[in-house]
């Protein structure tokens, strides 16, 4: 009989991980503690926006019309510990307050309240990125808290899913990497994933550290190609030459790649920031801090292009934010994703505000939770409405919408017409033709 599967904490890894096994022909039962969310995915919704979800969850939650039914969701976690033979653990570990370290508090918490309730052999997968050493010693608290004692195994199987292409990430991702102690652990961990996922998916199996840790390098590897093309970026403003050309003719290279590399404001997020930041601090307590200060500069790059927008906003507006109206458009610190958390945009937005500006911001599908975090910012239901009467526009998330805006209507509304495109996504030709200033970190002025 196929194994059946449990999935700890419904945020984006979590919620979207149960979808995708039920998706796949397993039954699923998701546990959160927070009653709105479990609330909320009963009824096929999701707390976020990330396309495909709701589409999947329509056809395996149950009680919803035409569904499979083979996906519920719970608070319960003695029913967990009853319904699964595989229990994945998908809560976050967000940066500690004030500090780099990464807060483990939920999922040591999961890990416990599941363990007191495994009275039969099991399998607990953890899912969330954390810092190298802990599966170890989460594999011992569980044996030591749970009934079945060591017939519950642990596994580290992280995820590498990026935010708005989760549902494809989790049914296609580019490899599947597993840290486990025994042979058990690792032939149900093929069999769950011996489904369309792993048909020609790379398999790899490993220890404990070496699964946390490729979760932990490969984040910080692509935060470091980012901040590598905006210190060219930096290069090329002070020599004259063009980021993007330069980025383009790189990619070329099969073994540098094109992708990451694309200069502006830098990277946000709910993962790449916080991840390097933790990777130092674990680094640090592991004695081989000096292996990892290129980190710091990385992060340190990567927030002066953040005040790199601020300065070229203040230069457009003839050297002052007085009296001045600031088009912000993107909110969410990337497109395809309502998620602002560290988003560049508001970071810019919110920098300008406190300088005086008069900042508006529009984002297609962030305006909630943008609002919510920066409260005191001025937000408009339009791009055309953002940019209505501004001394300066700033393009900060490169949605498809903001490529497909016509230069032309919005210089009829705009004061002045100078646009900063932070995110090197918009066409400059066009924009200058339409009688815009066009600059973008890196690129030439003219
Ligand atoms: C990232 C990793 O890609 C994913 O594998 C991991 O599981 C979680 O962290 P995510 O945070 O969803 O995913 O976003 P990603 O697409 O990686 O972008 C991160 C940030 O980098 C965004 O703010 C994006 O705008 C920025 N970025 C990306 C750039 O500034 N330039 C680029 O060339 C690419």
């Amino acid at each position: 009989m196929a194994p059946r599967i449990t999935v700890i904490g419904t945020g984006y890894l979590g919620a979207t991980h149960a979808a995708a096994m039920a998706e796949l022909g397993f039954e699923v039962l998701g546990l959160d503690v927070v009653p709105e969310k479990v609330e909320l995915l009963s009824s096929g919704r999701v707390p976020m926006y990330e396309p495909g979800l709701e589409e999947l969850l329509a056809r395996h939650v149950a009680g919803l019309e035409g569904s499979t039914g083979r996906l519920r969701f719970t608070m319960d976690w003695a029913e967990v510990a009853e319904f699964g033979d595989v229990h994945f653990v998908c809560v976050n570990t967000p940066q500690k307050h004030g500090e780099y370290a990464c807060d483990m508090s939920y999922v040591d918490s999961a890990m416990e309240s599941l363990a007191k309730h495994l009275d039969r052999p099991a399998l607990v997968v953890g899912k969330s990125t954390v810092p190298v050493g802990s599966a170890e010693r989460l594999a011992a608290r569980i044996v030591e808290l749970a009934p079945a004692g060591d017939g519950v195994e642990l596994a580290w199987n992280p995820e590498f899913l990026r935010e708005g292409f989760a549902v494809q990430d989790t049914l296609r991702p580019d490899r599947i990497v597993v840290g486990v102690r025994g042979e058990r652990a690792e032939a149900l961990l093929r069999e769950v994933y011996a489904t369309p996922i792993a048909a020609g998916t790379p398999f790899v199996v490993t220890d404990f550290p070496t699964a946390e840790l490729v979760k932990t390098s490969a984040n910080s590897f692509l935060a470091t190609k980012i901040s590598f093309i905006n210190a060219m970026a930096e290069v090329c403003e002070a020599a004259g030459g063009d980021v993007a050309k330069l980025a383009e003719a790189l990619g070329h290279d099969e073994r540098i790649g094109a992708k990451f590399l694309r200069a502006g404001v830098g990277f946000g997020g709910g993962c790449l920031p916080k991840d390097i930041r933790a990777f130092m601090a674990r680094a640090g307590e592991l004695g081989v801090n000096q292996a990892l200060t290129f980190l710091r500069e990385v992060d340190s790059i990567n927030m002066r292009q953040r005040a790199q927008a601020v300065e070229l906003a203040r230069e457009a507006c003839g050297g002052d934010f007085l009296g001045k109206r600031v088009a912000v458009l993107g909110a969410a610190f990337k497109p395809d994703s309502d998620d602002v958390r560290d988003s560049p945009a508001l970071n810019v937005a919110g920098q300008i505000h406190l300088q005086g500006g008069q900042v508006t911001v529009y984002d297609p599908k962030a305006m909630a939770n943008a609002r919510r975090l920066f409260p005191t910012l001025g937000y408009a239901d339009s791009a055309v409405e953002a940019v209505r009467g501004a001394d300066v526009v700033l393009h900060l998330t490169e949605w498809r919408e903001f490529r497909e805006l016509d230069p032309a209507e919005l210089g009829a509304v705009a004061s002045r017409r100078v646009v900063i495109d932070g995110r090197g996504a918009l066409d400059s030709a066009v924009w200058r033709s339409a009688g815009w200033v066009f600059r973008a970190m890196g690129r030439p002025r003219a």
